[in-house]
């Protein structure tokens, strides 16, 4: 039985929230490209972050600062094009939403229209707390993102575990409180103690998910580069890597280079 585009059910925040309520964890992957998206969803990943490491992996930047509006748009409407079933959240970009609550509508709108994306993620828990408000009531669901910030990186001046201490676990936890209470869908946890993740997993009612924050989340997310084994260099404590493409890609792109200088390719059959 052939399945039809429209016999697919789309992943929805309900149904996010439902995935919760019964233990199923939630699987979420960055993609940033259309053939990768396609695959990603065809496989059966719950959400697909566009994620602002678009602006690394994708561009090679050393931060996720350079990334532009444009360039995220850009990036979410190729997604967009790949997916029949997965929840797609995109981030709003470094610089495009800490203004004022009017930018950060602004940029949520550009995204919505533009790319026809179904979420928006934006890093921090008070201080953007009238942004946050305005682009919920636009309409637009929007995941927090609290712990380690990347856009905050000059700020903090390493990308090592946060919120050891007290007083940094505390402001994490209210930040989630709050997310929750203004209607934020659901909240990214990054890189702090599985047993603070568990704390606020088990605290708050909305889906919280996970990337180096331990198994006791409600899903977990990771840079599809990371996990696929594209990028050699990156390895985290936090990262399983499920291949090696960065062998499996190398020895085919030499196998074509050999085959190219030694006239094997094409033959006959490769010709018209
Ligand atoms: O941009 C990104 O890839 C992210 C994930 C690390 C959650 O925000």
């Amino acid at each position: 039985m052939s399945i039809h585009k429209n016999d697919i059910k789309k992943i929805t925040t309900h149904q996010l929230q439902n995935m919760k309520e019964r233990g199923e964890k939630i699987s979420m992957l960055t993609a940033y490209d259309f053939s990768m998206a396609s695959i990603l969803d065809a496989a059966g990943v719950d959400v697909l972050l566009v994620g602002d490491s678009a602006s690394n992996v994708m561009a090679g930047h050393e931060t996720t600062l350079p990334i532009t509006l444009d360039q995220m748009i850009y990036h979410a409407s190729s997604v967009i094009r790949g997916v029949q079933r997965a929840f797609v959240v995109v981030d709003l970009p470094f610089g495009s939403y800490q203004g004022n609550s009017s930018e950060a509508l602004r940029s949520t709108i550009r995204i919505m229209k533009e790319s026809g994306a179904h979420g928006i993620k934006l890093e921090g828990g008070a201080e953007i707390k009238e942004s946050v408000t305005r682009i919920l009531s636009a309409g637009v669901p929007v995941m927090g993102h609290l712990g380690l910030t990347p856009q905050s990186i000059y700020k903090f001046g390493t990308y090592s575990v946060r919120a050891k201490e007290e007083v940094e676990a505390q402001k994490l936890i209210d930040d989630a409180l709050l997310l929750q209470e203004l209607g934020c869908f659901s909240i990214v946890l990054e890189k702090i103690p599985s047993a603070l993740a568990k704390r606020v997993a088990e605290t708050l009612a909305i889906p919280i998910i996970g990337i180096g924050a331990g198994p006791d989340v409600d899903g977990q997310v990771l840079v599809v580069h990371d996990m696929l084994g594209i990028n050699k260099e990156f390895k985290p404590r936090f990262l399983r890597r499920y291949a090696d493409l960065h062998t499996i890609m190398t020895e085919a792109v030499q196998h074509y280079v050999q085959d190219v200088k030694s006239k094997d390719f094409p033959n006959e059959k490769e010709a018209y």
